[in-house]
């Protein structure tokens, strides 16, 4: 008796498919997502936007679980998504992620609309020809940890007010076209920030001088014009794991410097680097100081027993193996 009822009941919700699906998608943001698919010409990449359906179940979106809004957006690796970013995309206020990832065909600038997203917490707009300077009004964003601007055509100096983002944790601006110096207000970055990559650019002066103070586990300077003092990074007490100074123009002597605990990665490699290697970086895993006006004698074990000859040559009289010995 008990089993045919609920087979009964079970059959009744089966034939009534519309009624027992609740739509999840929020009106509003489908009609919003809808323009957005119009704006990049229906491409193929948004053929799941179907609107009779539920806006939840589509591709590149996400639904939060209880409040049915859009909160993730994650277009990513699409030739056919041309023309620039929509301003639409700041009319999903619910969004916490937001991705433009590997598409060679998005250009434009940044657009303003996105400072409306202010519950935004991840901005990636990466591997795209996205064009224009880094906008100063992305400080709006007061909620975010994560931005991730690399390899696009971005131009322009870095903006001063981006160190008033007091939740990031990552920031990456790697492989634009950026001039100008590291702005000295980001000697005043929050202490959350552990991961900086500002690498392949055209940035050039020195770091700011509030870095010595810091804490990243990784930062990546590499492929810049960078010059004066780095040392300040270094230091017994500090946390960083992974340094890439390399192709820059730092000059500083390296003699005294205290090697962090935790350093792992250290390439400063094309530098003016002077004086002697310093104790402490058997531990490493990688170094390359090559072409550098290093001297003495390269230090033995650990680190030291794995490199080639590569990480050291070109220097001004560093001697010993893998180099040949000291006179
Ligand atoms: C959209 O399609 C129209 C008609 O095919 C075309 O003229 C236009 O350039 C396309 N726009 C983009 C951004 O691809
Ligand atoms: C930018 O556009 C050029 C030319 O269309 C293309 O070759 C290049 O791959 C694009 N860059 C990126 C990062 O997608
Ligand atoms: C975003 O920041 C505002 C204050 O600036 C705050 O009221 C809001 O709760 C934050 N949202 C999230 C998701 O953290
Ligand atoms: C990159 O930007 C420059 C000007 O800022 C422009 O001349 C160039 O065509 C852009 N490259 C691409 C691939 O969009
Ligand atoms: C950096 O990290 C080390 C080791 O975890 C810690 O002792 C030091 O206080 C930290 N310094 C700052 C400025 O956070
Ligand atoms: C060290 O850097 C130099 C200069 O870029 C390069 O030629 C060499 O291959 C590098 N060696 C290692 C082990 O990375």
């Amino acid at each position: 008796m008990m089993r045919s009822l609920i087979i009964l009941s079970l059959l009744t919700i089966l034939s009534q498919p519309t009624l027992s699906k609740s739509v999840r998608c929020n009106p509003q943001d489908k009609k919003v997502l809808l323009k957005i698919k119009q704006h990049f010409n229906n491409s193929y990449d948004f053929s799941s936007w179907n609107p009779q359906t539920d806006c939840c179940t589509w591709y590149i979106v996400k639904c939060d679980r209880l409040t049915n809004r859009i909160t993730r957006f994650n277009l990513i690796t699409a030739d056919d998504v041309a023309g620039p970013i929509p301003d639409a995309i700041g009319d999903l206020p619910h969004l916490t992620s937001l991705t433009f990832h590997k598409l060679p065909n998005l250009i434009g600038s940044i657009p303003p609309a996105i400072t409306k997203l202010t519950n935004l917490q991840s901005l990636t707009i990466t591997w795209t020809n996205v064009s224009g300077p880094i906008p100063s009004f992305l400080t709006q964003l007061n909620n975010l940890t994560g931005l991730y601007l690399s390899f696009n055509n971005l131009t322009g100096s870095i903006p001063p007010s981006l160190a008033q983002l007091r939740l990031l944790t990552g920031l990456s601006l790697d492989r634009n076209r950026l001039t100008g110096s590291i702005p000295e207000a980001f000697g005043d970055i929050p202490a959350s920030l552990m991961y900086i990559d500002l690498s392949h650019n055209q940035l050039s002066g020195s770091i700011p001088k509030g870095w010595g103070r810091f804490n990243f586990t990784t930062l990546q300077l590499e492929r810049n014009r960078l010059e004066g003092d780095a040392s300040g990074l270094f230091g017994k007490s500090k946390s960083i794991e992974n340094a890439d100074l390399s192709r820059n123009m730092f000059a500083f002597d390296m003699t005294k410097v205290e090697i962090p605990y935790n350093l792992r990665y250290l390439d400063m490699n094309h530098n003016k680097i002077f004086g002697s290697l310093p104790a402490g970086l058997e531990p490493l895993t990688f170094v390359n100081v090559s072409y550098n006006r290093l001297c003495g004698r390269i230090p033995t074990g650990g680190v030291f027993q794995e490199m080639d000859y590569s990480s050291f040559f070109h220097n001004k009289c560093l001697c010993g193996p893998p180099l040949p010995d000291c006179k």
